[in-house]
């Protein structure tokens, strides 16, 4: 079996243990224990879990989603729950419409099962929102599905409502399921936000705690999707993961049953950075930055500088500061860089950014 190896994780995966203040991460850090109000009954290995995950988590999914627990389906992380989506749905020589910039492991799964890729462009004059006329120029019978993220990853941009229905509505046409990847949509005020999966019958979501609720360690993930195909991804799970970790249901049934303010968390460590972040971007002309409507990573163009995996290097190497260079999500030029750290220490990282890009354009 041949497919594109993921290489941005394992970048990821090494960073994470590196030295240097580490602004490469997309994801909050841990909640305090205390906030998530554990049971030690919740470490018992014997405690229940129905083979597909704990039935009040999906219980719990099925309100917030207002489907039948039918249409949910847990899985390891939302990474874990794309795999599913595009196994169950995609065939061989079937096309895949994927948003670029995009996420790299929507790529891999789809080397993976096979599909032909057709970029979808999210361009920055364009707000980082696709172009339906664009899009509908794409679709056609052959077209199976079409991967967008909202939040999106790498910039951060929230697609409107009235805009990701237009999507929905032209998918249904020509019967191509839309997968949206929500993982990052609790960054959003609540109120301000919704899930895709209300806007059609062709709709599948995937999400986890992984992101928004730093809660990477306990692999909850999840997908809402139309009957048929849940019912196909519950197979696939019989087959290459029967069961999931009963502790994890256990403390992800405490993190749900706390979720409000743990969200709430998120939401002010963005409202606390970003101008910290802002300000030195101010301090900056020659970087185009996008401005996030809510999360913990600013996506930028690095104006005439056109790769940055070299520079991410000197970043690391000379200045102790990691941030995620723009190729990984096919944009040479551009860096993706998180504050989710404390503000010193943030201005810190950012002050050793500013220094690393002047070294680096005065050689270039
Ligand atoms: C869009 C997107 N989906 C999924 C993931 C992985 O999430 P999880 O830990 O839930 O598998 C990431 C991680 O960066 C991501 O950016």
């Amino acid at each position: 079996m041949d497919f594109e190896p993921f290489q941005y994780m394992r970048y990821a995966k090494r960073l994470e243990y590196a030295d240097g203040i580490f602004m490469a991460g997309s994801g909050m850090s841990p909640p305090k224990p205390e906030l998530l109000t554990f049971d030690p009954d919740d470490f018992s290995l014997t405690s229940l879990c129905s083979n597909y995950g704990d039935p009040r988590n999906v219980a719990w999914l099925a309100e917030k989603y207002k489907c039948g627990g039918e249409r949910i389906v847990l899985s390891a992380g939302s990474s874990s729950a794309n795999w599913l989506v595009y196994a169950c749905q995609l065939s061989p020589g079937d096309k895949v419409i994927i948003e670029t910039p995009g996420y790299p492991q929507f790529f891999s799964l789809a080397s993976l099962v096979g599909a032909e890729v057709l970029k979808l462009p999210r361009k920055a004059e364009n707000g980082f929102l696709p172009d339906v006329d664009q899009l509908k120029s794409m679709l056609d019978d052959s077209v199976r599905m079409v991967v967008l993220t909202n939040l999106h990853n790498p910039s951060m941009a929230f697609m409107p409502r009235p805009l990701m229905q237009q999507i929905v509505d032209a998918c249904a046409k020509v019967g191509a399921l839309v997968l949206v990847d929500e993982v990052y949509i609790d960054h959003m005020k609540p109120g301000d936000d919704y899930s895709a999966f209300e806007l059609g019958d062709n709709v599948a979501v995937t999400s986890s705690l992984t992101k928004v609720y730093g809660l990477s360690g306990l692999r909850f993930g999840w997908s809402a999707a139309p009957e048929r195909l849940a019912s196909r991804m519950l197979d696939l799970i019989d087959v290459v993961d029967p069961e999931l970790p009963t502790v994890a249901q256990n403390l992800a049934h405490r993190a749900l049953e706390n979720l409000p303010r743990l969200r709430a968390h998120a939401r002010r460590l963005h409202e606390q950075n970003w101008p910290v972040v802002r300000e030195w971007l101010d301090t900056r002309p020659e970087l185009a930055p996008f401005n996030p409507p809510g999360g913990i990573t600013v996506w930028f163009d690095l104006k005439g500088i056109d790769e940055t995996g070299n520079l991410a290097t000197v970043c690391r190497n000379d200045y102790g500061v990691l941030v995620v260079p723009g190729e990984y999500f096919q944009s040479g030029g551009w860096l993706r860089v998180g504050y989710k750290i404390e503000p010193v220490t943030l201005r810190q990282g950012l002050e050793r950014l500013g220094r690393a890009i002047d070294d680096f354009r005065s050689h270039h």
